[in-house]
């Protein structure tokens, strides 16, 4: 029993892995391991030898279980340590560069633009980029005749002279999302529309596909004071300063009544752009009260609701922002040019974050 004994505890010290020491219970105790075998010749011994071997080999037993228990504990141990040792990960290094692809300078403005007002309680609504012309033009008020469609230099969808359809044209803004999402939603409602539209037309400020955010709010009460507190609180936000001077000149939409064109107090020094401060102004938005045939080709009484609009060019903001000077490298896909004025991926736009750190 002792050789037994010393046999097993010394093989089970050793065991390199949990196999070897499963093969070992089995040989040891298993139920046709050594000790058990031994167990079943205590039938054949004396009462009296049986009285000092039974208990002996019971203690034996229980001293391979303990030892086998103990080894497995250890195994699991050191295997746990090795783990942690070889998947270990600094979680404080710095993030990897962002030389991997950039974010477009429009996505980062969208996204910039975005965060600002749904901060405000604005949504996101969207539209077709193909529209027909009644969504383009009519409900905006603009009938067929009206110098407004031509001087859009719109683009128009080729169409047979049998061709049932409505007349379809490439949206020259984003306008024509605020009539969808009135007839889609009803008031009170608040949205933007941030999206793509085209006109034909082609120089330094001008790309014949740019980008537009439109803006909308809906509901009882609304007033001018309302649009010049958003805008105002938009644009703080948006070029990071904590004061700006925005100025309203009356201007004319077939969409919006009365309108107004918002511009920038700024400066310009040595090419580049200060907002906030200095004798210059910049145009960046349109804006107006609602039109009430507006409301009615939305489906909205006007009688019971008034509303605010405004429309903002993404890609004139952008160049302001972040100081590009050519609209049209914009839309070239130029590698240089994109890792220039890219933005890194995991830089999301957020407001407690930090709109363009
Ligand atoms: N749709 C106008 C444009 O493209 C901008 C605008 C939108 C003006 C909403 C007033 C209200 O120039």
């Amino acid at each position: 029993m002792t050789e037994l004994r010393d046999k097993y505890l010394t093989a089970i010290a050793a065991a390199p892995d949990e196999d070897a020491l499963e093969d070992l219970r089995v040989t040891a105790v298993g139920k046709k391991g050594e000790v058990s075998l031994k167990m079943r010749e205590l039938g054949k011994m004396t009462p009296e030898e049986r009285q000092v071997a039974g208990p002996a080999l019971n203690a034996l037993k229980d001293e391979i279980n303990s030892a086998l228990a103990a080894r497995k504990q250890a195994l699991g141990d050191a295997a746990l340590d090795e783990r942690l040792r070889t998947e270990w990960l600094d979680v404080s290094l710095p993030a990897r560069g962002r030389r991997q692809g950039t974010i477009h300078p429009i996505s980062q403005v969208s996204e910039e633009v975005t965060a600002i007002f749904a901060d405000m309680g604005f949504a996101v609504a969207e539209g077709p980029q193909i529209e027909t012309d009644w969504y383009n033009f009519d409900a905006l008020n603009i009938p067929g005749h009206h110098p407004a469609r031509a001087e859009m230099d719109t683009f128009y969808m080729h169409r047979s002279a049998d061709d049932e359809r409505p007349p379809h044209v490439l949206r020259t803004h984003t306008s024509p999302v605020q009539i969808r999402t009135m007839q889609a939603q009803g008031a009170p409602l608040r949205i933007i529309a941030p999206g793509r539209v085209y006109r034909a037309d082609y120089d330094q400020t001008h790309t014949p596909m740019f980008h537009q955010v439109e803006g909308l709010a809906i509901d009882r009460d609304i007033s001018m004071a309302n649009l010049k507190w958003t805008l105002e609180e938009f644009v703080k936000a948006f070029f990071e300063v904590d004061n700006v001077e925005l100025r309203f000149r009356a201007s004319h939409f077939p969409f919006t009544e009365p309108s107004a064109e918002v511009d920038i107090r700024c400066s310009w020094q040595d090419g580049t752009l200060k907002v906030g401060e200095g004798d210059d102004w910049l145009e960046i938005l349109g804006s107006g009260m609602v039109h009430p045939k507006v409301l009615e080709a939305g489906n909205i009484d006007p009688s019971q609701w008034q509303g605010f609009a405004f429309g903002l060019g993404i890609d004139r903001i952008a160049m302001l922002k972040y100081g590009i000077p050519d609209l049209r490298a914009f839309f070239d896909s130029d590698l240089r040019w994109l890792r220039h004025y890219g933005f890194a991926g995991l830089d999301v736009p957020t407001l407690h974050g930090g709109l363009s750190r």
